[in-house]
């Protein structure tokens, strides 16, 4: 079989070989690829196996979707999308090619690099009153996310939700006037790594409709990565070094957050680049999914905690309102 994520045959032959992840140099290279992880903005991945089978999983808005790869089986995955070898499959070790996507550094990253087409296709509702959102609740189909628009209360009513363990929500925005939300009302809980690397990639996908149409996606683009860097200050990073991450990291992921504010400052002006600015975000993302989320992630596991990372950072969504 041949998969394709995130990426189109003619860009796979535009691409440039780069080099190939060796496991000599990743000791495990199936358990190096558990972490969610995404080719930087200007990378492509092939992906084959020499025997067995391997469970390959993306990240998309509301799902994770399975590929199951055998030997034989070419599988790309473009940049920008997440994808991980399922946790716990170690038996096979995986070919990993790097690939250079071409692209132009004077126009605006395209809608490749995200899933910017994400936002075109959920369906938005407005409700205004508790009710009204329970009664929505109700009626949304499990794993498609709802752009829901209402009262700040509203929050509340999904944390009061029966479903609460299932229901997963992403602020666009919270203001006087409400709040927008990305509702997700899941057929399974996921962990606090996904949840937060669909935070990134709903970041990626605010990014370049920001670029590209500014209005209501830079509005929302603001709020998300503002409140996604006050949680990961506020809570996550002194979590992860409560349950035993380098402490010395700290500063170095608070510096890049420094840049990332000033980038976000600095949107509206003709010194902007896009692509910079991608770069500033890959790179970072890539360290917090790799060490940070996963840390917590495997820590919960363990204790038999899961989730609880993910209703501590609702709570704070709440009080923000
Ligand atoms: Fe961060
Ligand atoms: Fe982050």
């Amino acid at each position: 079989m041949q998969y394709r994520i995130g990426i189109e045959e003619s860009e796979i032959g535009n691409s440039e070989y780069i080099g190939i992840l060796s496991s000599s140099k990743y000791e495990n290279l199936a358990r190096y690829f558990h972490p969610w992880h995404a080719p930087r903005f200007d990378r492509s991945m092939q992906i084959t196996i020499p025997g067995g089978t391997l469970i390959i999983e993306t990240l998309d808005f509301s799902r994770i979707a399975a590929y199951s790869l055998c030997a034989g089986d070419d599988l790309w995955i473009g940049s920008g999308v997440r994808w991980r070898i399922r946790p716990g499959e170690n038996n096979v070790t995986p070919t990993v090619k790097l690939y250079r996507m071409s692209y132009d550094p004077l126009q605006p990253p395209d809608s490749r690099r995200s899933r910017a087409h994400w936002f075109g296709s959920i369906p938005r509702i407005s409700v205004g009153t508790r009710q009204q959102m329970a009664a929505a609740l109700r009626s949304m189909r499990l794993d498609d996310p709802t752009l829901v628009g209402g009262p700040a209360d509203i929050v509340q009513s999904l944390l009061d939700s029966d479903d609460s363990t299932f229901l997963y929500w992403h602020p666009l925005l919270i203001d006087n006037d409400g709040v927008v939300l990305v509702v997700i009302k899941a057929s399974r809980p996921i962990d606090i790594d996904t949840y937060l690397s669909r935070d990134h990639a709903l970041i990626e996908a605010l990014l370049i409709r920001a670029v590209h149409d500014g209005g209501e996606a830079l509005v929302w683009l603001r709020f998300v990565l503002g409140r996604h860097l006050d949680i990961e200050e506020n809570y996550l990073f002194p979590k992860w070094v409560e349950v035993g991450g380098d402490e010395k990291e700290v500063p170095k992921l608070l510096r890049d957050h420094h840049f990332i504010r000033d980038y976000l400052d600095h949107f509206d002006s003709p010194d902007f680049k896009a692509h910079i600015f991608f770069n500033l975000l890959d790179g970072h993302d890539e360290k917090e999914e790799r060490s940070v989320y996963s840390k917590i992630k495997d820590v919960e596991r363990s204790a038999g905690t899961s989730g609880e990372a993910i209703r501590d950072i609702s709570r704070l969504s709440v009080k923000m309102c």
